[in-house]
């Protein structure tokens, strides 16, 4: 089927959210990694919360907040300052080795990011990772005050690019994302980078990669 567009998941997907281990074990040594794991399962967690009980907080604020919680559950203590600069790291989050050049090599498609993040948040991480010539719009789901996997928040796409969802491929690493997506009928791509179990929600990728730049040479 013809593909006119890619809508990409952010974290996760093209930016490695455990760049922030360096930064945690530079304040709490041999807890990089705990760190960093336990912070992202809580931010998506509050993610899924928030949408349920209808109490929209924007993507930074329950990164913030999930930061807190990492600390209280690992009896860690951290200054303002502390907090601030590991919280910063969430704007700095590098790419994964592949991706910048596969993008190039994608962009006569018309490519965007549909993400949980702020707008703030994704412009500031685009721009850092020097890629906002490749992305024709940089979607978040806070025009919709609500996270992913609501469906509405998939219909952005269609919506903002003028391209239908059938037209539309959907690149996540985030299986619970990538099923989101196919259930609201996007052709969908799951990028299994660490040979992960995709989730029971019976909904099924079309395609499975391993890294980004296998897509080149299929579409
Ligand atoms: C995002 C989260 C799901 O970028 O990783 O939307």
């Amino acid at each position: 089927m013809t593909i006119k567009a890619i809508a990409f998941d952010a974290y996760g997907t093209l930016f490695d959210v455990h760049t922030v281990v360096d930064k945690c074990e530079e304040f709490f040594p041999g807890q990089g990694r705990q760190f960093s794991e336990i912070w992202r399962q809580k931010q998506l967690e509050y993610s899924w919360l928030r949408s349920l009980m209808g109490r929209y907080k924007d993507f930074w604020e329950i990164t913030e907040d999930a930061l807190q919680f990492t600390l209280k559950e690992l009896k860690l203590e951290a200054d303002e300052d502390t907090r601030t600069a590991l919280l910063h790291e969430y704007l700095q989050l590098k790419p994964y080795p592949e991706v910048p050049e596969a993008l190039e090599r994608l962009k006569d498609k018309n490519l965007a990011i549909l993400s949980n993040g702020s707008p703030q948040m994704l412009h500031t991480l685009v721009e850092n990772a020097r890629l906002s010539h490749v992305f024709s719009n940089l979607i978040s789901v806070d025009e919709l005050k609500t996270f992913k996997p609501f469906m509405g928040v998939y219909q952005l796409s269609p919506a903002t690019l003028g391209v239908p969802r059938e037209e539309t491929l959907f690149v996540s690493s985030n299986s619970w994302d990538a099923a989101g997506a196919k259930t609201f009928g996007f052709q969908v791509c799951w990028i299994n980078r660490f040979n992960k179990q995709f989730d029971e929600l019976g909904a099924e990728p079309d395609r499975v990669i391993t890294q980004l730049d296998e897509l080149i040479d299929q579409i």
